[in-house]
């Protein structure tokens, strides 16, 4: 690795420290004590070249009562740390994608949403409008989203990719490895308490598994602590409207473990 890429990588974990104080900080925690942690294995952490897990470098902290004043806190400051990556992703030439795009389509929605949807990468109608899923597929994702009575506002939407793939192509594996850490870093900041992958990329990118979506869809797996849903990509839908009955029976389950952990 090169001097400035040490640099800037070292300057990617001083950010990710700080998300993750002021995130704590934000429900009321006082107390995050960091131990031992290699500048080697943060590094790993966020290096692009892996889609290992991500382990907990934190000692236990003690929590306190969440009060409203934490709670706005909280919102304030994944709204801004979102913000911050947008505008370092805006800057970001580590594909050749960049050049192709005309928008960056960061993502979408609720800042402390409880359900993160993931899809692949933004198509030609994404593309041009900077947000993810505005075109057919779109619509019918938010038609998914309502059938489990929530709104498109409720949750947070993003994909692997967050530059459109010339002509609608496939993402290219080296073009996964150097993007996913821009969503790993939005699922950090967002902590959902459920996340849905739709479709092939997203799950396969996140699970790091080769395994087809027919085999991974329908049941939680774990994204580092978080329960993920694989389901089809609602493109995929569009080709194969027999197939929504799958997708209804996944998101039900989704539905359902939202409404046991509010209850
Ligand atoms: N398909 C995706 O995977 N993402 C989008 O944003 C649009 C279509």
């Amino acid at each position: 690795m090169y001097p400035d890429e040490i640099k800037k990588e070292l300057a990617s974990i001083i950010s990710m420290v700080k998300v993750k104080i002021e995130i704590e900080k934000g429900f009321g925690i006082d107390t995050v004590t960091f131990t031992n942690t290699k500048v080697s294995d943060a590094i790993h952490q966020i290096s692009p070249n892996s889609f290992t897990e991500i382990k907990s470098t934190e000692t236990p902290v003690v929590a306190k009562s969440i009060g409203i004043q934490a709670f706005m806190n909280t919102k304030e400051t994944k709204i801004k740390l979102l913000e911050e990556l947008r505008h370092e992703m805006l800057v970001c030439h580590k594909c050749p994608l960049s050049k192709t795009r005309t928008n960056l389509v960061f993502g979408v929605g609720n800042s402390m949403a409880d359900l993160m949807f993931i899809g692949e990468a933004p198509g030609r109608d994404e593309d041009l409008q900077g947000e993810p899923f505005v075109g057919r597929a779109g619509q019918l994702l938010t038609k998914i989203i309502e059938a489990i009575d929530m709104k498109r506002s409720d949750v947070y939407i993003a994909n692997v990719l967050k530059c459109r793939p010339p002509g609608n192509r496939n993402p290219l594996p080296e073009e996964i490895i150097i993007c996913i850490p821009y969503l790993i870093k939005q699922i950090e900041i967002i902590q959902p308490k459920v996340l849905c992958a739709l479709g092939a990329f997203a799950a396969q990118a996140l699970l790091n598994t080769k395994a087809p979506v027919g085999t991974l869809r329908g049941r939680f797996h774990d994204y580092k602590g978080v329960p993920m849903m694989v389901t089809f990509h609602p493109a995929y839908l569009l080709r194969n409207p027999n197939d929504k009955a799958k997708v209804w029976d996944d998101m039900k389950k989704v539905r359902d473990f939202l409404k046991n952990e509010f209850t």
